[in-house]
């Protein structure tokens, strides 16, 4: 035994069963990898789900915006359409999941190339999707569709699919009487963070075992309230979810972009350049809520190209793309969501080996031509272009590959192609003359080169 393991011995022995490699400061919650799964992932499910699909108008954050901020419209929807009294809590018998079909949304989900999902089991209005203990009356088991929906979600994914289970957690509740009065003392005093959050967080990791935890809503409140490094210490040292677990960086007033896991930075965050930490583009398939919105007009939806679009330069700049779809509140992932999925699998089934496992290269963009973003593959000595149109030329140069004698040119889901080669660097690649028929899909087209540098 050398004098490395002695050392790792006796550290163990002192602290007892655990050996706490990670200490709750930031400094050794940051030194923390984030699990390789992730970064080979590149797409992921965001699903937003609560009692705000009951309205489901306007917003996700619609209790605020019709109490809180009082909005003019949302304040005119509620005395147009309720009976006066009515409270955000009456909705929550509303919430019934009759269509709700576990397996259902399995089957949109596998087919849509994802290889993980992201559940809200609780949102800023408070309400648990699962059945925790310290929610009493406020969640899914005990009010609304009265089942376990974070249960179903996470058995039917094991079952039926290989993608892993991410749960969204809010830390702070807008209208919770706790967290109002910490709030009120400055945050001094943190008897929400310690009997409400904190405590759900545990129960909510120990029960479900997710893979992949995103935390929101810090309500403005430092780490040092959440007592988040102290629970981070404990997820990554002890939980056990601890080899494979992957946070975000949304742990209190100043994290985000900062600390704890992968950044996420700002909703629908897309910086056009490489960033050397992991990153995750959150945005959603409705360009202006996140919760279902009964009033969206189709136009209000991304197309597949700008989906397509946004995937594509998330993941040549060292993102994943968190796509998000809000479910109704009985159970529904409507057909334009449904489609959107199914689409991105159709094109992920024909150019996934570009996109799956792959690493950023050393140009992000074409520094020529627009629309061209690369990734590249080591272990396969392959470098990817994508073209976000197809060339209305002919051809496409492609102006940073450094062409060798052994270069060659594959339009994936095709055939090789032929190209010129250009000083000082670059090549010039011919594309076929292709039927819609014959084209390898109809969207985003990609090239493999090997045997470039
Ligand atoms: C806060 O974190 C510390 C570790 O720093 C831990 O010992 C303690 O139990 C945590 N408190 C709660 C309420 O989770
Ligand atoms: C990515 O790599 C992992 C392990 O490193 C492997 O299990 C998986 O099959 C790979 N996926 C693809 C699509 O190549
Ligand atoms: C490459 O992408 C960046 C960021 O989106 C953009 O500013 C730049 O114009 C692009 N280059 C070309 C040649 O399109």
């Amino acid at each position: 035994m050398g004098a490395g393991n002695l050392c790792v011995l006796s550290l163990f022995l002192l602290m007892g069963s655990c050996l706490c490699q990670y200490q709750p400061n930031w400094d050794s919650i940051d030194s923390r990898p984030v699990p390789e799964w992730f970064d080979q992932a590149k797409l992921g499910i965001f699903i937003h789900w609560g009692v705000f699909s009951v309205p489901s108008y306007g917003s996700e954050w619609f209790w605020w915006y019709w109490q809180g901020r009082k909005i003019p419209d949302y304040v005119s929807f509620m005395t147009k359409n309720f009976a006066p009294g009515f409270q955000y809590q009456d909705f929550a018998p509303k919430f019934t999941a009759e269509f709700f079909d576990p397996k259902q949304w399995m089957d949109i989900f596998s087919a849509s190339g994802a290889k993980y999902i992201v559940l809200t089991s609780k949102h800023h209005e408070g309400y648990t999707l699962w059945g925790s203990k310290y929610s009493w009356n406020w969640n899914a088991v005990d009010v609304g569709p009265k089942r376990d929906l974070v249960d179903e979600i996470a058995t039917a994914l094991r079952k039926n699919t290989d993608l892993r289970l991410g749960l969204y957690h809010s830390q702070f509740e807008w209208f919770h009487p706790l967290f109002r009065a910490d709030a009120a003392n400055n945050f001094k005093t943190n008897v929400f963070a310690t009997e409400k959050s904190l405590p759900e967080l545990y129960e909510l990791i120990n029960k479900y075992k997710p893979e992949l935890l995103w935390s929101d809503g810090d309500g403005d409140a430092p780490d040092q309230y959440w007592n988040s490094t102290g629970f981070l210490a404990w997820l990554y040292n002890e939980s056990p979810v601890r080899e494979t677990i992957v946070t975000n960086d949304r742990w209190g007033k100043g994290s985000i972009c900062t600390h704890g896991g992968y950044y996420t930075c700002t909703d629908r965050y897309s910086p056009g350049h490489l960033l050397k930490h992991k990153w995750e583009s959150c945005m959603s398939i409705d360009k202006r809520s996140w919760g279902f919105r009964r009033e969206a007009a189709l136009s209000d939806y991304l197309t597949i190209e700008e989906l397509l679009k946004s995937f594509i330069e998330t993941v040549s700049c060292g993102g994943n793309l968190l796509m998000n779809v809000g479910p109704t509140h009985d159970g529904r992932i409507v057909p334009v969501f449904e489609e959107r999925l199914r689409q991105m699998g159709q094109w992920l089934k024909v150019n996934g080996e570009g996109i799956y496992n792959t690493t950023a290269w050393r140009v992000q963009n074409d520094s020529v031509t627009p629309g061209v973003w690369y990734t590249s593959k080591p272990q396969d000595k392959a470098v990817y272009a994508f073209l976000l149109s197809w060339p209305d030329k002919g051809s496409v140069v492609l102006a940073d590959p450094i062409v060798s004698a052994s270069t060659q040119v594959v339009l994936v889901g095709n055939k090789p192609l032929k190209f010129d080669v250009l000083k000082p660097t670059g090549l010039q690649v011919y594309l076929p003359t292709l039927t819609p028929n014959e084209m390898p899909c109809s969207w985003a087209w990609t090239l493999r080169l090997t045997g470039i540098a």
